[in-house]
């Protein structure tokens, strides 16, 4: 059912963890399951990912879409990076079943989530970007106070 690069990345997922003082955070919600993907990007002077990071509260299909995205975004620049889609990446690891589509959303979407949150908090415009629905990163401040 899934491909050996989709088990691969499930298994021994890429870039899990944190990034302290990132320059970008973003965390969406998946309507459809309630999972959770939350993305740290780590953006130089140049606009270029230096470093990318991952956690989620998600299925496996979430997991390995989400390992892979930060493979194929880190080392592009943000304007590079906002055309990877899921389907970018479910190409990269040779397809998921019908029924795990929804959930490499995830990772695309919290990756525009990361850039929107660093475009604002650098008070710049990225062309193309717009905020994804799915953004809950607010929602989740709202709780903290
Ligand atoms: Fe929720 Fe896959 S089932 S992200």
């Amino acid at each position: 059912m899934y491909s050996e690069k989709v088990m691969d990345h499930f298994t021994n997922p890429r870039n899990v963890g944190e990034i302290d003082n990132a320059s970008g955070v973003g965390t969406v919600g998946n309507a459809k399951c309630g999972d959770i993907m939350r993305i740290y990007l780590d953006i130089d002077e140049d606009k270029i990912i230096q470093d990318v990071k991952f956690k989620t509260f998600g299925c496996g299909a979430a997991v390995a879409t989400s390992s892979m995205a930060t493979e194929l975004v880190k080392g592009k620049d943000i304007q590079e990076a906002l055309k990877i889609t899921n389907k970018a990446v479910m190409d990269a690891l040779d397809g998921l079943p019908p029924v795990k589509v929804h959930c490499s959303l995830l990772a695309e979407e919290a990756i525009h989530a990361a850039l929107w949150d660093y475009a604002e908090k650098n008070g710049i415009v990225i062309e193309g970007l717009e905020k994804p629905k799915s953004d809950i990163s607010e929602e989740e401040h709202t709780e903290e106070y």
